[in-house]
C-alpha cells in the first residue's frame, strides 16, 4: 500500500448538469447485432415481434437512454427505403462495410418498436456516403413530419400514424476515415454536411444535428478536420462528434490503464478547437460534442496477424463479427472512460456506447440460448442508475506513474455527482501493482452521512470474463468504504473500479 491519497468533495466544485443522453448506445446493422441478437424470431424468449424478451430486459438493465442507429459504417450504403414496407417485399442487399447481406427484416419502424418496448430514443444516422440532401430530407419527412405527404402517406399506410418525431441526428457517419463508403475531404464534407443541415432545418427547425468530427484523436487530419468542418458548419451544428475505442497492445496492461487520459485530451482539443472557431465569429455559441462511439474494441490485430480477405462469393448473413469477450481489466478501463465522460459533462451532451449487442458489446447471447452481461455491464449499469443530475469535480493527490504516452498519470481518477436525492461517487484505480486507501473530506456534504451502496469491479485475474459456459464469473460485489468524522475511506484493490452511493 503506498501513501493515503487524499481529495475534497464539495458541490461547489460543479461541473454542469448531466444530460441523460450521455448514458446512450449505439446499435448498428452489422454480424450478429440485430439479427441473432436482439431480433430472433424462433428464439423461445421471442414476443409476438420476434424481439428476445430475455436481451430486451437485459438492455433495460443496462439503462441506456438514446440509441444511435442504424450505423456506423453500415449507414454510408444504406437506403432506407429497403427497411420500411411489408417485409415480404424487402430487398436483400450487400452491406459493403461489413461486407455481409443484410435482409432489411428490421428496419425504422421494427427498430421503433423495439425502443419503445426499453424505453429508450432513437438517434437516427443519414447516409452521407453514398447518398445525399435529398435522400436525408426523404427520410426525415417520412419520419418526422405530421402533414400529409406521399412520404408521410407511406409511413400511415406502413402502420405508423403518429410521426417518429426523431429529435436527433448524425449527418453521416466517419467521413474523415479512408474506409468509409463516400469518405470525403474536411472542405467538401463540411459543404454537404452544412447543405444537409440547413435543409433538414427547413423541413424541421427543432432538430439536434450532429456533425462527424474525428474518427479517433489519432488521424492524421484530427484537430485541422474539426475546424474546417465547423468554419462550414458553425452555424448549423448542435454538436460534433467525437469516436474513440481503447485496447491493451502488446501486453501493456498498465499503460492501456492510462487510456481515458487519452479519451480526456481528445475532448480538450475538440473543446478548444469549437471555441476557437467560436471566437473567429465572435459568437457566444458553445458547440456541444456528442462522443457517439467509445469502447473497449481490440481493432488492431498483433503484428502478423492478418483479417482473412472478403470473398466475392461469399457475403454472409449474421456472422460473428467484432465479438469481443471482455475481461475484467477491460471493465477497470471502461469504467474510467465513463468517469471522464461525466468529468466532462459541460460540454459532453451526448454519448453512444459502440455497442450493445454480441457487436462489441456489453450482453452477448447465442442463437435458440442464453443471453449474458459481460464484465463491462456492469460499470455502465451502475454508473447510468447512480449518476445524479449534476457532475462534481474532486481534484485527487494520489500516487503517479509513467505512462510512455502521457507522462505522470495518477493512479487515482474519479469524479461525484449530487443531486437532492444523494451524491454518488465513482472512482478507478489505475496502479497495475499497488491497492489504495482514498480520503474523501465530504464534510460539505453536512452531517449524518452513510455509504448506501457500494460496487466494487476487481478480481485477483484481472483477465477473469463472464461467457456462455460461465456467465457470472465476473460481477460486482461490495467495497470498502466507511464515513467517520467526515471523511470517506475508500480501499481499492489494484486495478479496481468504485461506486458509491451516500445518502
Ligand atoms: O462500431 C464499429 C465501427 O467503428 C462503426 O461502424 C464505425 O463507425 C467505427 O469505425
Amino acid at each position: 500500500m503506498t501513501d493515503i491519497a487524499r481529495t475534497h468533495l464539495d458541490p461547489r466544485f460543479a461541473i454542469g448538469d448531466i444530460d441523460r443522453r450521455i448514458f446512450g448506445g449505439f446499435v448498428e446493422h452489422l454480424g450478429r447485432h440485430i439479427y441473432d441478437g436482439i431480433y430472433e424470431p424462433g428464439h423461445p424468449s421471442a414476443d409476438a415481434d420476434g424481439f428476445r424478451t430475455d436481451v430486451i430486459e437485459l438492455v433495460q438493465e443496462l439503462g441506456v437512454t438514446t440509441i444511435r442507429y442504424p450505423g456506423g459504417n453500415f449507414v454510408s450504403g444504406y437506403r432506407w427505403e429497403d427497411g420500411v414496407g411489408p417485409v415480404s417485399e424487402r430487398p436483400r442487399r450487400l452491406d459493403l462495410a461489413w461486407h455481409s447481406t443484410e435482409t432489411n427484416e428490421v428496419g425504422l419502424h421494427e427498430f421503433s418498436s423495439w425502443l419503445e418496448k426499453i424505453g429508450s430514443d432513437l438517434m437516427l444516422a443519414v447516409n452521407l456516403g453514398t447518398r445525399g440532401t435529398q435522400e436525408a430530407l426523404d427520410l426525415l419527412e417520412y419520419a418526422n413530419l405530421p402533414v400529409q405527404t406521399a412520404l408521410t402517406d407511406q409511413r400511415v399506410a406502413n402502420g405508423r400514424a403518429e410521426p417518429f418525431g426523431v429529435q436527433m441526428w448524425c449527418l453521416g457517419n466517419e467521413m474523415d476515415g479512408f474506409w468509409q463508403l463516400g469518405h470525403r475531404n474536411s472542405e467538401d464534407y463540411g459543404k454537404l454536411a452544412s447543405r444537409t443541415a440547413k435543409a433538414m432545418r427547413m423541413l424541421d427547425p427543432e432538430l439536434q444535428l450532429v456533425v462527424c468530427g474525428s474518427s479517433s484523436r489519432a488521424m492524421p487530419t484530427f484537430g485541422s478536420w474539426e475546424r474546417t468542418v465547423l468554419e462550414h458548419t458553425f452555424a448549423d451544428v448542435d454538436f460534433i462528434s467525437c469516436h474513440a475505442y481503447y485496447q491493451e497492445h502488446d501486453g501493456k496492461a498498465q499503460e492501456f490503464l492510462a487510456s481515458a487520459v487519452d479519451m480526456s485530451r481528445f475532448i480538450d482539443s475538440v473543446v478548444a478547437t469549437a471555441d476557437h472557431v467560436a471566437a473567429m465569429r465572435d459568437s457566444t455559441k458553445r458547440m456541444m460534442i456528442s462522443f457517439d462511439e467509445w469502447n473497449i474494441w481490440y481493432l488492431h490485430l498483433p503484428e502478423g496477424v492478418e483479417a482473412p480477405a472478403p470473398q466475392l462469393d461469399d457475403w454472409p448473413l449474421a456472422s460473428r463479427l467484432l465479438e469481443e469477450k471482455y475481461h475484467v481489466l477491460d471493465a477497470v478501463v471502461f469504467g474510467d472512460l465513463l468517469i471522464t465522460l461525466l468529468q466532462h459533462a459541460d460540454r459532453v451532451r451526448s454519448a453512444s456506447l459502440a455497442q450493445l449487442v454480441n457487436v462489441i458489446a456489453p450482453i452477448m447471447t447465442e442463437p435458440g440460448g442464453a443471453a449474458w452481461r459481460q464484465t463491462t455491464f456492469f460499470p455502465f449499469s451502475i454508473t447510468s442508475r447512480l449518476a445524479g443530475r449534476h457532475a462534481v469535480r474532486l481534484a485527487i493527490e494520489s500516487p503517479t506513474f509513467t505512462s510512455e504516452r502521457f507522462g505522470e498519470v495518477g493512479t487515482i481518477n474519479g469524479v461525484a455527482t449530487v443531486d437532492d436525492d444523494g451524491t454518488s461517487v465513482f472512482l478507478v484505480n489505475r496502479s497495475l501493482s499497488d491497492p489504495q486507501v482514498l480520503e474523501i473530506d465530504v464534510t460539505a456534504l453536512g452531517s449524518g452521512l452513510s455509504v448506501r451502496e457500494s460496487h466494487l469491479i476487481a478480481d485477483d485475474d484481472i483477465y477473469a470474463a463472464n461467457t456462455l459456459e460461465d456467465p457470472e464469473r465476473v460481477a460486482p460485489r461490495p467495497a470498502e468504504a466507511t464515513i467517520a468524522d467526515g471523511v470517506l475511506r475508500v480501499t481499492m484493490p489494484a486495478v479496481s473500479w468504485v461506486a458509491l452511493r451516500l445518502g
